[in-house]
Parts: C-alpha cells; sequence; structure tokens
C-alpha cells in the first residue's frame, strides 16, 4: 500500500473469514464498475473493488468464490492498457469478464481482439446458441432471444479453439463466451445496467449456478464490518464529524457512533440559513435519541451580515464557504484531541472527483461535500470515509438498519448554502421567515398526499419581484413565491414533477392565505437542463 493510502486509513481487503462469501470486481476504469458491486451485493453478495495490479496470489489469499473483471476505455493492443496478471486465469476461481475485461482475458487466452467496424453503443438484438440456458449456465432461465446494453469499439474476433460461443448479437458474433476448461466467462454487454433487461439474472447465475455462493450478504454485515473497521482504524482516539442533517453525514454520525461511543463528537452549524425545524430534528435525533455528543455552531448572525446587501449568486456562495470555514474550524478546534474527521463522501462523489478506478483509489482526493468542510491538510485530520463504496439508495438502506428516523433517511438533498440560494436578491432575516413558513406548507402537503417519496426534490423559492393581487377589497402588492419539484436518479439531469393540479392548489391558497407578504404563487415546469434545479 502507498503512503498516501495508508495516510487515507482505508483498511486494504481483507480475507474472506471462513464461510463469508465474497467476490471480486477488478476495476479497469469503466464508469459502471462500481455499478457491478453494486449489483453483487444487491444479489445478496459481498463484494470489493481491486485493482487490476493484484497479483494472481494475493487474490488467491483473500479465497474469493469469484472475480469480475469490469469493462474499461482502453483498447487491449494500446500502449499502457490496464492489464492484469495473466496466472489468475490458473486460479480454481470462476471468472467473469465484462466487456473490456472479456477482451483482455481472451486475448491473454490466445483469442483475437480486432477494433469493430463502428464503435457500438446501445441496445443489440442478442442470441443465445443452444444449451447456453441450461440449468447451472451462465444464462440459465434466461430467453433465447433479448436484448442488451454494448458499448464497445473492440471485440472479440478470432475466438482461440478452447473457448464456446455462448451468444451473438448481428454485428458481434462473440458477445457471450465460455472456456471449455477453465472457469471463465465473458460477455461484450454491459449486465450491470438496467437496460440490459436480464443483466441481473446473469449476474445473479454468474453467483448462484457458477460460484456457488449461498447469498448471506446483508446490509446489517456491512454495518458490522464497518464498524469493526472504524474501531480498528481509530483504537483509543476521538473523532470529529460535520454534521449537516443530510443522509449521508447523519448515518456516518450514526455509524461512528455505534462504533466508538462517546469519542465521537459532532459538530452542526447553525448558519441562520435552515429550514423551518431543521436545527431541532438534528439534535432531537443525535442528542436526545442517540445521546451522542453534539455541538452547534450557532453562527447564524455571521453568515446574516456577511449576505448583507448581496445579490450576485456567485458571491453568496462564496461569503457563505468561506464563513463556513471558519466557523468549523474554530468548532473543531474546541473539540480537543480529535484525530480523525468523519465524512459522508459516497461513491458518485468519488467518481465525480476522477478518481473512481480502484488501480487509482490510493490517491482519491477529499471531495468537497456538502458542507464544504475545509481541506484536511488545513484542519489537520485524518479521514475516515465508511460510505465511499456505497450508492445513495444503498446509504439510506443502512440508515434504516442504524434507526435513523424515516425524516431524515428518506430527506431530499438540501444545498450547503442552504436558503441562500432559494432567497433571490438580498437574502434578510424576514424573508427567510416568509420562504421558511412557505417551504414548511409545501413539504406538509406533499408528504401527506404521498408525494414525498415519489421525487427527488420539492422546495420553494422567494422571487426578488412584487407583483399586485387583490385580498379581501383591497389591492395588494406582495412577494412571489415559486414552486420547484423535481424527478431525477442523479441531479445531473432532472424532470419537473407532474404534481396532481388539486394539491398545487392546496399549497397555493395555503401559502397566500397563511404567509403574509405573498400574494402570488407560481409553478415551475422547467426540466434540466436548459435549467438548474436550484434557481441560483
Ligand atoms: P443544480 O442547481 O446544480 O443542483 O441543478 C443539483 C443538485 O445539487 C444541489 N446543489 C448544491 N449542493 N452545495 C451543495 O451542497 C451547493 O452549492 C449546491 N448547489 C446545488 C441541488 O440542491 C441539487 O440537489
Amino acid at each position: 500500500m502507498t503512503a498516501a493510502a495508508s495516510e487515507h486509513r482505508q483498511p486494504p481487503p481483507a480475507a474472506a473469514p471462513a464461510g463469508e462469501e465474497l467476490v471480486l470486481v477488478m476495476d479497469f476504469g469503466s464508469q459502471t464498475a462500481q455499478l457491478i458491486a453494486r449489483r453483487i451485493r444487491d444479489a445478496g453478495v459481498k463484494s470489493l473493488m481491486i485493482s487490476p495490479s493484484a497479483p494472481a496470489a494475493e487474490i488467491a489469499a483473500m479465497r474469493p468464490a469469484g472475480l469480475v473483471l469490469s469493462g474499461g476505455p482502453a483498447s487491449v493492443y494500446e500502449a499502457g492498457a490496464p492489464r492484469c496478471d495473466p496466472a489468475i486465469f490458473d486460479l480454481p476461481v470462476p471468472i467473469l469478464g465484462v466487456c473490456y475485461g472479456m477482451q483482455l482475458a481472451c486475448h491473454l487466452m490466445g483469442s483475437k481482439v480486432t477494433r469493430g467496424a463502428a464503435r457500438e453503443f446501445g441496445r443489440a438484438e442478442i442470441t443465445l446458441n443452444p444449451g447456453a440456458a441450461a440449468k447451472g449456465q451462465l444464462f440459465t432461465s434466461i430467453p433465447a432471444h433479448t436484448h442488451v446494453w454494448m458499448s464497445h469499439g473492440d471485440q472479440v474476433s478470432g475466438l482461440e479453439s478452447s473457448f464456446d460461443t455462448l451468444a451473438s448479437t448481428p454485428t458481434c458474433p462473440h458477445a457471450a463466451v465460455k472456456h471449455r476448461t477453465r472457469p471463465f466467462y465473458g460477455v461484450q454487454f454491459h449486465p450491470e445496467v438496467t437496460h440490459s433487461p436480464h443483466g441481473a439474472d446473469l449476474i445473479r447465475n454468474f453467483l448462484y449456478e457458477i460460484c456457488h455462493c449461498r447469498g448471506t450478504w446483508r446490509m446489517a454485515d456491512f454495518l458490522d464490518r464497518q464498524v469493526e473497521q472504524v474501531r480498528g482504524v481509530v483504537g483509543r482516539e476521538r473523532v470529529l464529524c460535520g454534521l449537516s442533517g443530510g443522509v449521508d453525514s447523519s448515518v456516518v454520525a450514526a455509524l461512528l457512533h455505534r462504533a466508538i461511543g462517546d469519542r465521537l463528537t459532532c459538530v452542526f452549524v447553525d448558519n441562520g440559513l435552515l429550514r423551518k425545524n431543521e436545527r431541532n430534528l438534528v439534535e432531537s435525533t443525535f442528542r436526545d435519541h442517540f445521546r451522542l455528543d453534539l455541538r452547534i455552531a450557532d453562527a447564524s448572525r455571521g453568515f446574516l451580515s456577511d449576505l448583507a446587501g448581496i445579490e450576485d449568486p456567485q458571491e453568496k456562495r462564496r461569503r457563505i464557504g468561506r464563513r463556513f470555514i471558519e466557523v468549523f474550524k474554530q468548532a473543531a478546534l474546541a473539540v480537543r484531541g480529535a484525530k480523525f474527521l468523519a465524512q459522508g463522501t459516497l461513491y458518485p462523489d468519488v467518481i465525480e472527483s476522477g478518481h473512481g478506478h480502484a488501480g487509482q483509489s490510493a490517491n482519491i482526493k477529499l471531495h468537497h461535500n456538502v458542507g464544504g468542510l475545509p481541506p484536511r491538510h488545513e484542519l489537520g485530520f485524518e479521514l475516515i470515509e465508511p460510505l465511499r463504496d456505497l450508492f445513495k439508495d444503498e446509504v439510506r438502506k443502512l440508515g434504516e438498519v442504524l434507526g435513523l428516523p424515516e425524516q431524515l433517511v428518506w430527506r431530499h438533498p438540501f444545498p450547503g448554502p442552504g436558503l441562500a440560494v432559494r432567497v433571490l436578491g438580498e437574502v434578510t432575516e424576514p424573508r427567510l421567515c416568509v420562504l421558511r413558513d412557505c417551504d414548511e406548507i409545501l413539504l406538509e402537503e406533499v408528504t401527506s398526499a404521498g408525494y414525498y417519496r415519489k421525487t427527488s426534490q420539492v422546495f420553494a423559492v422567494l422571487l426578488p419581484v412584487r407583483s399586485v393581487g387583490v385580498m379581501g377589497d383591497g389591492r395588494t402588492y406582495d412577494s412571489v413565491v415559486a414552486i420547484r419539484a423535481v424527478e431525477s436518479e442523479d441531479f445531473m439531469s432532472a424532470d419537473w414533477a407532474r404534481l396532481p393540479h388539486d394539491l398545487l392548489a392546496r399549497v397555493s391558497s395555503r401559502i397566500v392565505n397563511e404567509v403574509g407578504g405573498v400574494s402570488r404563487v407560481v409553478y415551475d415546469i422547467s426540466s434540466k437542463p436548459p435549467a438548474t434545479i436550484e434557481w441560483e
């Protein structure tokens, strides 16, 4: 392990304890490599990512039930293309090569790989050869004609004589292969993506028909292992955790608390830009229920004075970011003797920061997550990131296992700069109060109509314009509030939610009647792109 890796205290993958099933995923740099690991977990088997440089002996020592070679952007003949130790194909471990993983394995075992006539990207019709769907095979119970998702330039063109072809597509004669004497299988397509409708079945077949797994992995096991690892890394030291009240930091705090109890101190920065009752929810959950050492840094005055007279969204963010670092640093200094800082970095954050490749995981940089914490070297902490292999919905499942309240576990994302980017124009306490009241009504109605879990993010925005209205017998000239509700997989793109009109009508009527100073409510029907989710 490199110095950088040990500095991050990411424990190396350990050998599976006797009886514990483990399937390894060798990461050749595909964007979907972690998705393979995730599908394996979904199928009830523990999985870990490893680097292509792992020697066969090291892999054998981990006693895996199976090994998957992921896809990747390289071409096998390219100089510097990632390779694996060819001795892995002599191990008595079933191997599934996916896309580049299949091409590399076939190439190392004597087959010919060539550039296809055209890059194939998207849906392809696949036909299975007779016998491919029999019991105990990769395609057991999968229809003889189905479709799969392809994304490749190269493909295996000349198959060495010890291989059999299991399936083909019109443009890919060896879309799936099997070695006759070694436990090797290869697929040119991507079974891990949902666009391959039987992909999850194929992965299950690999695990259950070929690797003979029993499916013993549960999220509760992940929790136990993380708790154990955290205890091992932290020893008798203390840990500091920045708690924002979002799902990720809440799950990290609850997990750390289970691992080290009162040697965890959480800091929650009240920046005065929070939603109604947000601070109360965090306090009642973590201080009253979990009884953890929670310190509140009440810095609302500082944040609001920084924002006085500022209308430019970027300048608001800069000022909030700077103040946050200052407040957090002060709060951290007050926590004596903490050596570690815990963060809720998730796998998509790791990918976004461009370091998703297990082969490079030693170099993973600190990702500036929601709270916008200062760089680690400025704080002088070592980092603990127990969620870095998980996807968001897995974190929610973990939160449920930890006993966090539904309100926290299923929370929509909330931006670090808080309501400051939803009060358009100048942020003042009276305008924040108006927005908080509108937002509370909106969330109440959306939740009681059963739309909170069906949407990805719902919020109100206070616009910097006034409009004419009529109330009673009088003319009003008051604020306009916009309602934003979106559905999104990854928040990189989003569509506006088709909320029922009667729900929108109730929200609108309650807002103009119950919140002073608002005379008009509008509904945002912009998708992202071209609009962003937040208005600023
Ligand atoms: P946009 O507005 O860029 O938002 O479409 C995408 C997602 O990111 C959240 N968001 C932020 N989160 N700090 C954050 O921690 C920020 O400055 C920030 N800006 C936007 C937004 O709420 C949505 O979930």
